[in-house]
């Protein structure tokens, strides 16, 4: 693996690739002790060492961050208007240039997976994986056995799809219940479409988890950390099984 020495420090958060380009030129920069001032020399950060006034630099490719996404903001990287779960990111993360791993909707709480690794990505959001996602959900109405039990059959949305089986656990009853729901799929607003099927609204939603991954409960809203060695060594040994057809 080689990238030139400007685009690897300016990652690393050294500046810009102007700025880079500066201090390069200022005989600061060594690999393997030889100093560097060409931007355009390649180097790979694997098997060389890079240092800048004599420290070390090391380096990642990837970032993986886990966000309690709060309400109010879009999971996009970009929009004109509103703010981004990418506008929340401190600069010195923004700049892997990670993106959202599938959509909560603006009004949607909780464990948003943010992260540059387009591959861990793609397989988590591939609809063959099946990767459950659990949500706690405040629903406007009684949520009934008989709602268990359409959700446990697939119910069939305002568009005409019939959703895969997903397990409805009743946590409280009431003209206001909470529940805990766990799909394997991710269809355009599916939780409220699917409580809408049954005639009911939600009125709160929050993602818990998603695969083998929980939401960090001492996360406050906007807030969030980067994934610990193991969760993301989870996360990538299980986005290489498939998780059978309605197996929850
Ligand atoms: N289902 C929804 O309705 N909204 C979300 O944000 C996620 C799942």
């Amino acid at each position: 693996m080689s990238l030139r020495i400007d685009k690897m420090l300016a990652n690393m958060g050294y500046g810009t690739r102007k700025e880079v380009k500066k201090l390069l030129k200022s005989g600061v920069v060594k690999i393997d002790d030889v100093i560097v001032k060409d931007p355009k020399t390649q180097v790979d950060p694997t098997k060389q060492v890079v240092t800048v006034w004599g420290e070390e630099v090391e380096y990642k490719e990837f970032i993986y961050l886990m966000m309690n996404k709060p309400p109010g903001v879009i999971s996009a990287t970009e929009d004109m208007v509103e703010e981004t779960v990418i506008d929340l990111l401190e600069e010195e993360d923004r700049i892997f240039e990670p993106f959202p791993v599938g959509r909560l909707d603006k009004d949607t709480e909780g464990l948003l997976l943010i992260t540059n690794d387009g591959q861990l990505a793609h397989q988590l959001l591939s609809p063959k994986k099946h990767v459950p996602k659990t949500y706690f959900a405040i629903i406007d109405g009684e949520v009934t056995e008989a709602d268990v039990e359409a959700f446990r059959r697939g119910v069939i949305l305002d568009d005409g799809y019939e959703t895969k089986p997903a397990e409805l656990a009743i946590l409280k009853s009431g003209i206001r219940s909470d529940v805990e729901v766990i799909i394997t799929e991710g269809k355009f607003h599916q939780i409220k479409r699917m409580f809408q099927a049954v005639g009911k609204r939600v009125i709160y939603l929050k993602r818990i988890q998603m695969g083998p991954l929980s939401l960090d409960p001492s996360l406050e809203l906007g807030e969030y950390r980067e994934l610990t060695d193991e969760e993301v060594e989870c996360l990538k040994n299980f986005s290489l099984f498939d998780t059978k057809k309605g197996n929850l």
